[in-house]
């Protein structure tokens, strides 16, 4: 069996904000920002808005492209670092899209390799598992855990969802090429948002020892990144894997049409480009508008990208996500 995208959708909040906003609660200005990321807008969750139901409206769109009713899905992928519920919100927007046939539906956690890790995970359960539409969603809210004084960080992020519809299909018309995935746990300490350090009561235990008990609740610290070494890791990394994906799929890199990697920073899409050798008109970024959404960001430019008529059916894409964990990936993969 062989797998195919055949739709996609996204969805942003109202909120935007501007650099020039930004520079009216932290020392910083529009020039240092679009500089050094290309950043020049981000959307921001605010009142009653929700990470589940931006989801919601990026799959609707995705389903409505892709012509398939949501009792056909029998997947709902939901990655995301920021859930909105602790045990997983996947299952949340498989009621809100009104998936009813007995589907599955779970989250991945991989912070901005969330969406590639998503897709191919996708491949796997259609491949291997006997699925047949699965919906990958990208999605995050990381607003909701940058620190609004650090202007090192609360100048990178936004908010988006974004989404796919990997449909089965015979593997002579197979749209996933090759793939590449990787972890490193040593790279933790460059970027996180931990579990904080609980502060426990001490009550005597039955034998009379002090027991630690019983644990207070739990809340994460905001995001700590030292930007130079994801930066020099993503620019070191991101070719390698993409040449690895392009290697398993025995495709050699003037086959790609386009470029589209997780939009962080510009001057990491424009290095991994340079030693790629793929020219500037090839290489998908919207990261202007958006800021880095995390694992919204590839849907969201796919997306925008293939609805604005720049992508076009039949197309190539070398897709590859890097973030936090530090987890990279790649997939090579057909529009
Ligand atoms: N405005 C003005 N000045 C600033 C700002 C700001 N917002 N932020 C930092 N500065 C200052 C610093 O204090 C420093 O001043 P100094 O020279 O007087 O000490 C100077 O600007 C340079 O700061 P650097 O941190 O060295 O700037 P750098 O060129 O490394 O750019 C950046 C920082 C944009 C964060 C860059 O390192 C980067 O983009 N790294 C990658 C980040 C990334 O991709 N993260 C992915 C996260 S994905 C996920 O999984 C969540």
């Amino acid at each position: 069996r062989g797998c195919k995208l055949i739709g996609c959708g996204s969805a942003v909040p109202k909120l935007k904000v501007s650099n020039d906003d930004l520079a009216k609660i932290v020392d910083t200005n529009d020039e240092w920002i679009s500089v050094r990321t290309g950043i020049r807008n981000r959307r921001v969750l605010s009142g009653k808005d929700s990470l589940t139901a931006l989801a919601v409206e990026a799959a609707e769109k995705a389903l409505q492209m892709a012509q398939v009713d949501p009792d056909d899905v029998d997947l709902v992928l939901m990655c995301t670092s920021t859930p909105e519920d602790l045990f997983g919100n996947a299952p949340q927007i498989q009621k809100a899209l009104g998936c009813k046939r007995n589907p599955l539906a779970y989250d991945i956690t991989a912070a901005c390799s969330g969406f590639v890790l998503g897709l191919v995970s996708a491949a796997c359960h259609i491949r291997g598992g006997g699925f047949n539409n699965v919906l990958v969603i990208g999605a995050d809210s990381l607003s909701r855990y940058v620190d609004w004084t650090d202007r090192g960080t609360c100048i990178l992020f936004g908010d988006a969802a974004g989404a796919v519809l990997v449909q089965s299909c015979g593997v002579e018309e197979d749209g996933l090429y090759g793939f590449d995935l990787h972890s490193d746990g040593e790279g933790h300490r460059h970027l996180n948002a931990s579990v904080k350090e609980n502060e426990t009561e001490h009550v005597l235990g039955s034998n009379g020892s002090v027991l630690d008990f019983p644990p207070r609740r739990s809340s994460y610290s905001c995001i700590q990144m030292n930007g130079k070494e994801v930066f020099r890791f993503a620019v070191r990394c991101v070719p390698q894997s993409i040449e690895s994906a392009l290697g398993k799929a025995g495709m050699p890199g003037s086959s790609i049409d386009w470029l589209l990697l997780h939009q962080a920073n510009q001057r990491i899409i424009d290095a991994v480009a340079t030693r790629l050798e793929v020219p500037p008109e090839r290489v998908i970024s919207n990261l202007a508008n958006y800021g880095n959404t995390s694992a919204a960001s590839i849907p969201l430019a796919l997306d925008e990208a293939v609805r604005g008529g720049k992508v076009k059916a039949g197309q190539t894409i070398a897709a590859a996500g890097f973030g936090a964990g530090l987890t990279w990936g790649s997939a090579i993969l057909r529009w």
